[in-house]
């Protein structure tokens, strides 16, 4: 098996080929390709100088990086935003023009924040900013990551934006993409947190009618310690949000996942009718540790993208989320790997000498009896990832305490949780790449992001338990295809 030449380098996540990038941007389908605009710094490895960087894909697996698109300019750095494609001109760009709706950010004291316009008549390929910018300014330092969506019902564009401070979201909306007219406010609401950023709002189809979700990311405050993404359920009136209310009275509201590094994820726009899904994917990194990432000379990637829809749960509907199903692409043979137990000990499950460029497992539980149980990854460095299940806290955990580089960073290290809406049960499925797990639960209502940097190679995967037996069903484990070329990463241009 070839070796890739920058060890940490993702094998089937998009990661830029050079320096520093953060949240996705401007997600938007447009003529058979997936665009995926991101937070860039075209000069460092660090966060600075943010612009739009640009990559393109036909199938959400093999990506193509593109020239910057949205380049910082004397005034403003390019903070997060979106696109759409304008079908009907109401701009006056042009029809179908691409329309990215971005912060400008005034890093001069005092600080300011504004929302501008950028489009593209050709395919993303270029991009004009809008002579007539800002097209949204109230005079706030902290006012920024508009999402805009065109709301049939009202035939209007309506654009969600956070007034982070507050920790608050605004709802606008607008004929034309120029003139925008406020709405309505939502928050403080569901976690709280400290500095909300990145809203999203959005449709997704349950039982033959059409419910909404607000996704919003706090800075501070998350489950994990650091940064989150907090999810509501409910209705948009073409002026409102409403949460659901949860049966226990209070706002339906969930985390958007359990682990450190998924964050600012937002859905893609114009997806077509005869693909149908909603498709969302997040920077699996987090800025409390980003910059001190041991990788290079990239810094920052991208979560896998993921299918979004909802179900019922116990507490009201939960957001689901599942990998793309394009991913089943990268599978190599499949392996089975039967069923076994053990009680107070760890046993050998399956070697992984084969899954170098990552690998991908699903596997059930049918009994919980331990104190902690589950599997450990382990490389030949010593390095160990543990994933399982807390009895006490009927919780699926990550624990990356002792896993490589960072294990011994507070920011970084230790372990996850992530309750169970049904105790005593766990059926897993995991995505393994070079420097990150994600891990799916009850189906997908329950999701664990956590980046790692073991050192050696992946050599194997254990069941173990600690107080107790555990026993698993058969466990199913492919390793995968790189979707990213070897060696397209050696020379660093
Ligand atoms: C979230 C964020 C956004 C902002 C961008 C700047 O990670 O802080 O709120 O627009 O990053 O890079």
């Amino acid at each position: 098996m070839k070796n890739f030449p920058e060890k940490f380098r993702p094998r089937f996540h998009f990661t830029p080929r050079k320096n520093w990038c953060n949240d996705p941007n401007g997600l938007v389908w447009w003529n058979g390709e997936f665009h995926l605009f991101y937070q860039y710094n075209p000069f460092g490895d660090v966060w600075g100088h943010m612009s739009w960087g640009h990559a393109v894909s036909r199938d959400l697996l093999h990506w193509t990086e593109l020239a910057v698109a949205i380049a910082e300019d004397e005034r403003n750095m390019i903070f997060s935003g979106s696109a759409v494609v304008d079908a009907d001109n109401t701009v006056g760009f042009g029809a179908n023009a691409l329309v990215a709706i971005y912060t400008g950010h005034e890093p001069t004291e005092p600080q300011h924040q504004t929302q501008n316009l950028a489009y593209s008549l050709d395919d993303g390929r270029s991009w004009i900013k809008y002579a007539d910018n800002p097209v949204l300014d109230i005079g706030l330092e902290h006012f920024r990551d508009p999402k805009v969506f065109w709301h049939q019902p009202s035939a209007r564009w309506v654009m969600i934006v956070a007034l982070s401070h507050q920790n608050k979201i605004s709802l606008y909306q607008s004929p034309d993409l120029r003139n925008w007219r406020h709405l309505s406010d939502f928050g403080p609401a569901g976690a709280g947190g400290e500095l909300w950023e990145c809203p999203d709002l959005f449709t997704l189809p349950i039982k033959g009618r059409e419910k909404w979700v607000l996704k919003v990311d706090m800075f501070e405050g998350g489950v994990a310690g650091g940064s989150s993404a907090q999810y509501f359920v409910g209705e948009f009136d073409g002026v409102r949000f409403t949460p659901d209310k949860a049966d226990d009275g209070g706002d339906l509201w969930g985390w958007g996942d359990f682990g450190k590094d998924f964050y600012a994820a937002v859905t893609w726009s114009n997806v077509p009718p005869e693909d149908g899904r909603r498709l969302w994917i997040g920077w699996m990194c987090a800025h409390q540790y980003g910059k001190d990432l041991p990788t290079s000379p990239w810094r920052g990637g991208m979560s896998l993208p993921r299918e979004l829809s909802l179900e019922p749960r116990a507490r009201g509907l939960a957001l689901i989320q599942q990998p793309v199903i394009e991913l089943e692409q990268l599978r190599r043979a499949q392996r089975t790997f039967p069923a076994i137990a053990i009680e107070n000990g760890e046993i050998l499950v399956a070697p992984l000498a084969d899954c170098r460029n990552g690998f991908e497992f699903k596997v059930e539980f049918d009994r919980l009896d331990a104190d902690e149980c589950g599997l450990v990854l382990k490389w030949s460095s010593g390095d160990e990832f543990r994933l399982g299940y807390d009895r006490a806290r009927g919780a699926l955990f990550a624990d990356r305490s002792h896993a490589g580089l960072l294990s011994d960073d507070a920011r970084f290290t230790g372990r996850r949780y992530a309750p169970l809406p049904n105790p005593g049960t766990l059926a897993l499925q995991g995505w393994v790449d070079a420097c990150s797990v994600e891990l799916f639960a009850d189906f997908g209502a329950v999701t664990i992001t956590e980046l790692m940097f073991p050192q050696g190679d992946i050599e194997s995967i254990a069941l173990f338990a600690q107080g107790g037996r555990v026993a698993m069903r058969e466990m199913q484990l492919w390793a995968l295809s790189p979707s990213v070329e070897v060696g397209s990463y050696s020379n660093n241009n």
